[in-house]
């Protein structure tokens, strides 16, 4: 049940009974100390028919008044109306939400569509960085919501493994390179023979000129060249793949940049037959005379020597996406530093006449201690392998610290899924926009708004259900629950915001807000849990509260699911 939204409905017909207009309600969330939500829809109508607010507001009002949903709707301020809702409704809803634990409440969305999510796109032969680490992050995270909410996702992993750089791998692994080095780690290997190479092609123009054809060949389909590079992208892939094991990150496609090699003539052929695209200088452009938004520079699709672009991979993308996925919609989580680049390739979409939605999720940088980019002491990119390994090492240092009642045995067992999880979290509770700090203190803990404290949040319930020897399933068939302390009844509201939360953390591609709630939810049940007694309650109480603290229990591993995050079982 979407619970803005039946209230939403609900003072719709209010504002058409009472005032003869079907006008938008206005609904809003109210300052906690005079309701749960307010409608603000009697205002400008008042200004349109010229008469007192509160006189329209008052109206709006009493026809709320007795609905089953509230508890009371009053006049406030210059012509609002407070909404308060009724703990029996509240109550009644919780008990279907408690029976509803697949979905915990939340119902598909209302048009459900074939969405592909691009996201991480590490490229081959180099280390992923921490851009493509929150672009693996926040998209896994998308991805999770928008698959909970009912469509149907693609998640596609655009790899860059094609490109000019394999040239210079070429001559360099022929060179330079160690077998044993590519078999031990194969990135590593692969960064120290570019670098040689690269170096080497600026004294050398021999060799550089070597490095040009063995491209050529490779673009030619030279069955040596092909196979060097195949293994190159085999060999990466061992190592990525090791990343989002532990990450939990999974693809539903791996159709890299290479991919797309052969239809991308045809998409050039396209572009000029339809007029799109034109000479300038040698290469072939887009240009957007009428678009100034979109910049001076052109996108463009072909090079003077003939070779296509990272602009033109994208344009064959996007056909292929429709004809081969048939999808609705695609949308790229991508650093907001590319964001002139998908801004030009959506429009050279509309221009051919593709209907699908596309959008660019863009994301900030991660910053360290100085606020520049995140980077090792001395200057280099940090290896995300590296900064997974600090990541469980501080979580474990941590729980021993926090004097946790663990045994060195689960310490090690929970240190990933907490270090891990800790990562995730510190990277979704971002405006995603916002670039961060990033900081492992912060981050780690078990005390504010963290992966940690949500996490042992949620093992600290299960402690409570070992305790008392309860199996929660069996409260699913619960008949009763009052929620007559205060505090119940504000965990028992916070709860039944979930469905909104996740339809709009899904619609706006925002984890953030889901991250919100959780730790809302968390601090509200530690409240709860302060003033109301659960396995010492008197047996009247004692049923509706081991209610509430399963379904925060199971609303937390949901919700922290959907954002990719495990949940110990005890802490
Ligand atoms: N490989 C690119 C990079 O590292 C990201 C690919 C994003 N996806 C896309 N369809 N352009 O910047």
């Amino acid at each position: 049940m979407r619970l803005e939204r039946s209230l939403e409905k609900l003072a719709r017909q209010a504002i058409a009974d009472a005032l003869g207009v079907d006008a938008p309600p206005l609904l809003k969330p109210a300052n906690p100390a005079h309701g749960d939500y307010q409608v603000n829809g009697a205002l400008p109508l008042a200004k349109e028919q010229q008469r007192p607010p509160r006189e329209l507001a008052t109206k709006v009002a009493e026809r709320l008044a007795g609905e089953p949903m509230l508890a009371a709707a009053e006049v406030a301020g210059a012509g609002f109306v407070n909404l308060r809702l009724h703990p029996t409704w509240v109550a009644e809803q919780l008990l279907a939400m408690a029976r509803d634990a697949e979905h915990e409440g939340v119902p598909p969305a209302d048009q459900l569509q074939r969405v592909v999510v691009d996201f991480s796109g590490p490229n081959i032969a180099k280390q992923m960085h921490v851009g493509h680490l929150r672009s693996t992050i926040i998209g896994d995270a998308i991805c999770r919501l928008l698959r909970f909410v009912g469509h149907t996702v693609i998640g596609d992993n655009h790899l860059g493994d094609f490109g000019t750089q394999f040239g210079l791998l070429i001559v360099g692994v022929r060179e330079f390179g160690s077998e044993a080095a590519l078999a031990a780690d194969a990135i590593e290997e692969l960064e120290r023979v570019y670098k040689l190479a690269t170096a080497k092609s600026k004294d050398d123009p021999s060799f550089a000129e070597a490095a040009r054809l063995e491209l050529a060949k490779l673009q030619r389909g030279d069955a040596d060249n092909r196979a060097l590079w195949q293994r190159f992208i085999a060999a990466t892939r061992v190592e990525l793949d090791k990343i989002y094991g532990r990450l939990d990150i999974h693809f539903d496609a791996w159709l890299g940049e290479s991919a797309y090699e052969t239809l991308l003539p045809g998409v050039v052929k396209e572009l000029e037959a339809k007029g799109l695209a034109r000479q300038d200088q040698g290469a072939l452009c887009v240009f957007f005379e009428d678009e100034p938004e979109l910049g001076k520079s052109p996108f463009i699709v072909q090079k003077k020597d003939g070779a296509f672009l990272y602009a033109t991979t994208d344009i064959a993308t996007v056909l292929y996406r429709r004809d081969h996925f048939h999808a609705d919609r695609a949308i790229y989580v991508v650093d907001q530093r590319q964001s002139l680049h998908f801004k030009q390739l959506f429009s050279v979409m509309k221009k051919l006449g593709v209907p699908m939605e596309l959008s660019h999720v863009g994301f900030g940088s991660v910053l360290g201690k100085d606020g520049k980019p995140l980077k090792t002491r001395d200057g280099q990119v940090i290896r995300l392998s590296a900064l997974l390994d600090e990541a469980e090492t501080r979580a474990a240092a941590r729980m021993r610290e926090e004097g946790l009642s663990l045994d060195e045995t689960q310490i090690t067992e929970l240190a990933p899924i907490v270090g891990i999880g800790a990562v995730k979290y510190a990277d979704l509770m971002q405006n995603r926009l916002s670039d961060y700090h990033f900081d492992w203190d912060k981050m780690i803990s078990f005390k504010g708004n963290a992966g940690p404290y949500l996490q042992y949040a949620y093992a600290r319930i299960q402690a409570i259900f070992r305790k008392g020897e309860i199996d929660p399933k069996s409260l699913a068939s619960t008949q009763a629950l009052t929620l007559a302390h205060d505090a119940e009844l504000a965990l028992g509201k916070q709860l039944l915001r979930f469905a909104d939360v996740v339809h709009q953390a899904a619609e706006q591609s925002a984890p953030h807000l889901l991250c919100d709630h959780l730790y809302a939810l968390a601090r509200l049940f530690s409240l709860f849990y302060e003033a109301c007694p659960v396995l010492r309650a008197e047996p009247a109480e004692r049923t509706g509260r081991l209610l509430l603290c399963w379904l925060a229990a199971r609303q937390m591993r949901t919700g922290l699911g959907l954002l990719g995050i495990a949940v110990p079982e005890r802490m």
